[in-house]
């Protein structure tokens, strides 16, 4: 049987200067969903392209002394290779200046002429360049663009135009009845402030400038830009071209995602085109937010751009796209700002996923000599971990069919939670300390592998390149058990594959970086001081020895033991999270190292006042108290 299609695509940008990561955000978010349809088994066409023609990217390449099309595949190339860099998995890339767009261009505009859709007449209005935008008189906000609130010029000129008027009923009756426009809020924003006022016929033609597409039967007229650019979504399909076999397949497309403010064009002129072409409607249009900066929208004119490649080159691909699609809800808008995504990598990357990975591998490689064991012995919490992996899946499933990535994601990180949460429950330390709990160890440490089995598949649409490293530590390296269907499964994990300690995943990232894009050597002397602390940074730092009197666990507490040290002059109480590596009988009488001048604090209502120091290995899986070589009086300074 044939696989079921999904058609997915972007808008096509404009290529009229290099793209930021406002941009990229739509973007990451349709290759995301692309991904996600292709390993849940659908046959996928994901489009996305650029949009090149039009007055402003005429003026913008006239001064910079380039024609159009030089500048514009200048622009595209960078484009290209921006989607490269983000593992952007496209299956086409239409160009507006592309042959076969052009001519299919030239035949829809003729099909409506033809068909009366389109007729000549005069057009007086007001047009913003910019947004390439005609407006009314009574659209206009202040007399300025009612979108970006820049100038508009007065135009009039001899003009072909779109019946739009004459659809006016039947979008109407089409929007409210389905659920085209998502999310809901835009629908209605579309119906009452554009639909229902009533619509008037659109100039779908202009003669001030040629850089379009020609209208082929009437020399001096180019296509409108939005006629021009909508098709491309068919056009690239082969739509009116000899081979139309692509069109046929994938025709309607499932979704079209869009920015807000373009929400508009996708859901009144391109239906309205297409119900005057007689062709099926698209099922979704889904309007997402604005990745915000301080200072409003990201744009070139405002200087307020954040470039994505030196962010990639930051901090890697699968972290900034992780972050864009975790940070806020798909149709809302969010802050962009280093700290928060600093904070999800730290967090959510370095320790809750890298952790896990490191911890479990180095569990593997110190207690079965690096080779995946096989379970037996089920204990406390397999149940409950177990049957939230398996069905974590379907339930990324529906959050990802309403196009909720960040609700999905959450999904993952709970189950990242609840695996790294079973490590504290069952101890395996502990268990490994006692040979009669080998099998139940085995069983530990393999239900670990196997979550994390799951999770890489789960994660694999938003972060493309991790999975395969996850696959590498685990000995996995053929995927094995990473099938959609697999993960709903547990126990698909081959045992007796030896595993590869490798590099940290996602190392930490130090919060108080610059903010600003640094020269190589800036870079160079911030991380000199990064590096270095000076004697007096040290000479704060008050260190004492002091013997353990007493220790006792805190009740209710897994980490947590109490500690009474003596420091010569004076007795103190010290809470520390050594639990799980010791037991209160192993400490009486050791000579350890306290910070005697920190704040004391409280930990579960018990005072600490100081904190005895401890060496622990990155993913916390081995800890051993700093203790001293020989015996010295208690009190003694450390210098
Ligand atoms: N060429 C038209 C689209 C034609 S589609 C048939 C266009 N191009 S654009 O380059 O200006 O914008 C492309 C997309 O980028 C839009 O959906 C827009 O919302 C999105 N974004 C531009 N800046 C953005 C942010 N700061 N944040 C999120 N998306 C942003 O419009």
């Amino acid at each position: 049987m044939d696989k079921k299609t999904f058609y997915i695509t972007t808008p096509i940008y404009y290529p009229s200067d290099k793209l930021h990561i406002g941009h990229a955000y739509c973007t990451v978010a349709a290759d995301t969903m692309a991904r996600f349809k292709r390993i849940t088994g659908y046959d996928v066409m994901f489009l996305t392209g650029t949009d090149e023609h039009g007055q402003k990217i005429q003026r913008v390449a006239e001064a910079s002394g380039a024609s159009p099309q030089q500048y514009v595949d200048k622009i595209v190339d960078g484009i290209v290779k921006l989607w490269e860099l983000l593992d952007i998995s496209n299956d086409d890339f239409i160009r507006t200046t592309e042959p076969r767009h052009v001519e299919a261009v030239q035949k829809i505009f003729k099909k409506l002429y033809d068909k009366g859709d389109i007729y000549k007449g005069n057009y007086e209005g007001w047009y913003c360049t910019p947004c390439e935008a005609f407006w009314t008189e009574h659209q206009l906000a202040d007399g300025k663009c009612p979108d970006c609130g820049r100038e508009v010029e007065l135009t009039r000129e001899e003009a072909y135009f779109f019946r739009l008027s004459a659809y006016q009923d039947r979008l109407i009756k089409f929007i409210e009845e389905s659920d085209f426009i998502q999310p809901e809020s835009r629908k209605n924003e579309m119906l009452n402030n554009f639909l229902k006022p009533g619509l008037e016929d659109l100039c779908v033609s202009r003669t001030s400038f040629d850089w379009g597409v020609p209208v082929d039967f009437d020399e001096g007229h180019v296509v409108y830009v939005w006629v021009d650019a909508l098709s491309n979504y068919i056009t690239a399909l082969g739509y009116l071209s000899e081979d139309t076999s692509k069109y046929e397949k994938y025709w309607p497309a499932d979704v079209h995602l869009v920015g807000k403010e373009i929400v508009r064009f996708h859901t009144i002129i391109w239906p309205a085109m297409l119900m005057a072409l007689g062709e099926p409607l698209p099922k979704k249009v889904f309007g997402h937010g604005w990745l915000i900066l301080e200072g409003g929208k990201m744009s070139k004119s405002k200087g307020n751009v954040v470039d994505p490649v030196v962010l990639a080159d930051r901090y890697g691909v699968d972290a900034i796209r992780y972050f864009l699609m975790r940070e806020m809800p798909f149709g809302a808008d969010g802050v962009f700002s280093n700290e928060a995504l600093i904070g999800r990598i730290n967090a959510d990357l370095a320790n809750d996923l890298g952790n896990l990975v490191s911890r479990t591998v180095a569990m593997v490689d110190k207690y079965f000599s690096g080779i995946i064991p096989k379970p037996s012995t089920e204990g406390e919490h397999d149940a409950e971990l177990k049957e939230l992996a398996v069905s974590t899946p379907r339930v990324v499933e529906e959050y990802m069919d309403k196009l909720q990535f960040s609700s999905a994601l959450t999904e993952i990180w709970k189950l990242i939670g609840s695996t790294n949460k079973y490590i504290d429950l069952t101890m395996p330390w502990v268990l490994a300390r006692d040979e009669s709990k080998k099998d139940r160890l085995a069983t530990v440490i393999y239900n670990l592998a196997d979550c994390i089995r799951i999770i890489s598949v789960l994660i694999s649409p938003f972060m493309p390149n991790t999975p395969a490293l996850i696959w590498t530590q685990l000995g996995m390296d053929h995927g094995q058990g990473t099938g959609w269907e697999d993960i709903k499964e547990f126990g698909k994990l081959p045992t007796g594959m030896k595993v590869r300690k490798g590099e940290i995943i996602f190392p930490r990232i130090e919060q108080d970086r610059p903010q600003r894009q640094n020269t190589k050597e800036e870079e160079g002397e911030a991380k000199v001081e990064e590096k270095f602390i000076s004697i007096d940074d040290f000479a704060k730092v008050d260190l004492r020895v002091a013997t353990v009197l007493e220790c006792e666990k805190v009740e209710k507490s897994k980490k947590l033991l109490k500690l009474k040290l003596d420091l010569g002059e004076e007795t103190r109480q010290v809470v520390s999270g050594i639990s799980e590596f010791y037991s209160p009988e192993d400490l009486v009488g050791k000579q350890v190292v306290i910070v005697a001048n920190l704040k004391p604090a409280k930990l579960m209502g018990i005072e600490s006042q100081g904190m005895i120091l401890a060496a622990s290995t990155p993913g916390d899986e081995e800890l051993t108290v700093v203790t001293l070589l020989e015996r010295i009086a208690n009190g003694s300074k450390i210098t």
